[in-house]
């Protein structure tokens, strides 16, 4: 089976550890795009900065898949714009998993999911379109995440969670079991939740307020 080509939409820290992992993997990586045209010519982790997004137009949505390299460190927002934006133009996202990542054979990933090493994802858990699972994340059993949430490094979850759209939850942030979090939640670094969030809180502390 020929592995399709990619690109990687952006050149700073997240995309970085999705080219490390894209090169373990022997993915081929045609180049990584960036808005600043003065990191054009140079190059991550030897991976060339070629142009900026609007280079995608180059190829037919079925002639390469997109990886979304821009993270977030509370406001997933821009990431999400990303994604849609060229989902709206019929390209697909690649999803990229470490191969030191433990993905339960009985857990669902969708498209452009992103697991880094070290997380540990267990049965029954589903992972909607555009999530980023961070460098030793834990989701336990049967949590469901909705598009664009990001998992910070660290960070737990706890079984039966539920997280809403666009969510960022802190690094080694830790959520009890059967909590709902709404859409657009900030759980902040270190927090431990300890009662369902409605959407747009941010919430802090132990326990979380
Ligand atoms: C919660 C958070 C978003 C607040 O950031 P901010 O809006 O820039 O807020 P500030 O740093 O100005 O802090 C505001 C107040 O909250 C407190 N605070 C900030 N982060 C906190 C945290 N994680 N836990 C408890 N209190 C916190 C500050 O001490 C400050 O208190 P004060 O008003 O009494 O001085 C941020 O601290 C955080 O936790 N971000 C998540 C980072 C993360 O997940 N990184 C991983 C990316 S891969």
């Amino acid at each position: 089976m020929t592995i399709p080509e990619v690109l990687v939409l952006g050149a700073g820290g997240h995309a970085k550890v999705l080219i490390d992992i894209l090169l373990s993997l022997g993915t081929p990586i045609k180049g990584a795009l960036e808005p600043n045209q003065e990191l054009w010519g140079k190059s991550v982790l030897g991976v060339p900065i070629i142009a900026g997004d609007e280079f995608i137009f180059t190829y037919k949505p079925e002639d390469i898949l997109l990886v979304n390299g821009l993270g977030s460190v509370k406001n997933t927002l821009p990431r999400r714009k990303l994604f849609e934006r060229w989902k709206a133009h019929g390209y697909s996202f690649a999803s990229v998993i470490h191969p030191k990542a433990i993905v339960s054979s009985h857990a669902h990933c969708d498209e452009g999911v992103q697991i880094m090493a070290g997380a540990i994802i267990s049965a029954g858990v589903q992972i909607a379109e555009n999530c980023v699972i961070n460098t030793g994340a834990i989701i336990e059993h049967d949590c469901k995440l909705e598009a664009h949430v990001h998992i910070s490094p660290g960070a737990h979850l706890a079984g039966t969670v539920k997280v809403g759209a666009g969510s960022h939850i802190g690094l080694s942030a830790s959520i009890l079991q059967n909590l709902s979090l709404g859409e657009a939640c900030l759980i902040a670094a270190g927090a431990v939740v300890v009662d369902s969030v409605e959407s747009g809180k941010t919430v802090m502390g132990i326990p979380a307020k």
